[in-house]
């Protein structure tokens, strides 16, 4: 049974609500405008690259995004604002997460006066609940997984009159989902912005992890639409415990994995695909792989341990997970048909996302000590 499947892709972009707030997003505009702006670094890991037998290794690394460490809060900031704009009246704001997603919406809300409540699966470390109150956010912890509890904060909006701010969407909660994948867009950006005389990428092939897919399908979304054809390929990696992504591929449709969830990358630790992501994976992603805890560990070990002159970089386990899935494809046999498919050599540019940085400090450092 293999651990990856190659989707011959459509390339396409359904005509629906996230692709037209994507297409109207201005988040680039509004996140580097704010005061609490910084661009995070990519970097170049050149002993990496050559130690594997590539040209360039690039990681854009999210382990310092506005103070905090999380590309995550790209989403909530921007989600926030947009409805702000619409109702500034809205008093508390309420999400699901395991939780990143949880830190960067407290921290959000906080920054706008607005009480934040945040309801946690069973599985998220004390730690993690620590970060989330430290911005003011009441936080519950439910004896449920991730999927129930989102459906559980949704129900509890609904009662309560509080506003929702889910990364993840299903059917008629599709906006604010939408919002957050407008709000990610702003790293893409950074990254690269194709210009009418060069629609050619820095990169051939991208790999991405996926908890829900919104952050991907935000990915998969700019390379589709700005770079068309000739965007590079898009590799989507996912834990073999929490492989939500891969399994509705291997169905045909968005379906909820029957697996344990229990694995370290607590991130991408997330039942069903979101609906809205899953649309746009299914046209614009080339393959999934999945990978192991163990897989991450090397990963994380290989990026705070670098080689000759590389920069260290500070990876959690969700952060590191980009990385596991490009070894594990360079560990594959020749004959393998992703790497074929993938055609890694040393000519090949390769783009990595470090998500996190330590998130979880005492995992952390029993897995890098
Ligand atoms: C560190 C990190 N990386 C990647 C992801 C994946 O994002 P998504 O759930 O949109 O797939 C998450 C989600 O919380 C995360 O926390």
């Amino acid at each position: 049974m293999n651990d990856f499947i190659i989707n011959n892709c459509s390339n396409t972009l359904d005509n629906n609500l996230s692709n037209s707030i994507l297409k109207s997003s201005n988040s680039y505009d509004f996140h580097t405008k704010q005061d609490y702006y910084n661009k995070t670094p990519l970097v170049n890991l050149d002993s990496l690259s050559n130690h594997l037998g590539l040209k360039n290794i690039f990681v854009k690394d999210e382990s310092n995004r506005f103070g905090l460490n999380s590309f995550k809060v790209l989403g909530s900031t921007y989600a926030i604002h947009e409805i702000l704009k619409k109702n500034p009246n809205i008093g508390v704001f309420c999400t699901a997460t395991d939780g990143n997603h949880g830190k960067g919406m407290a921290w959000s809300a906080k920054k706008y006066n607005k009480k934040a409540i945040i309801y946690v699966p069973r599985d998220t470390s004390i730690n993690r609940i620590k970060a989330i109150e430290s911005y003011n956010a009441d936080v519950y912890q439910l004896d449920l997984n991730y999927e129930e509890t989102c459906i559980y904060a949704s129900q509890k909006c609904d009662d309560n009159g509080w506003y929702l701010i889910q990364d993840a969407s299903w059917d008629n909660y599709e906006e604010i989902p939408s919002y957050i994948m407008s709000g990610y867009l702003t790293h893409f950006k950074e990254i690269e912005i194709p210009s009418k005389t060069n629609l050619q990428s820095k990169f051939d092939v991208i790999f991405l992890q996926c908890g829900v897919g919104s952050w991907a399908s935000s990915g998969i979304w700019y390379y589709l639409n700005n770079y068309k054809g000739v965007r590079p390929k898009i590799v989507l990696v996912e834990p073999e415990e929490a492989c939500g992504v891969f399994e509705s591929f291997k169905n045909g449709k968005r379906i909820s994995p029957n697996t344990s969830f229990n694995t370290i990358m607590a991130g991408l630790n997330c039942g069903i695909p979101s609906k809205n992501a899953w649309e746009i994976i299914k046209n614009g992603c080339d393959a999934v792989i999945k990978i192991s805890d163990s897989d991450v560990r090397t990963a994380m070990r290989q990026f705070y341990y670098p080689l000759g002159n590389d920069s260290q970089i500070i990876s959690g386990e969700s952060g590191a997970a980009g990385l596991a899935g490009l070894i594990k494809v360079l560990g594959f046999e020749k004959s393998n048909d992703l790497k074929k498919f993938l055609n890694l050599n040393n000519d090949s540019k390769i783009l990595l996302f470090n998500t996190e940085g330590n998130t979880d400090p005492e995992n952390f450092q029993n897995i890098i000590s």
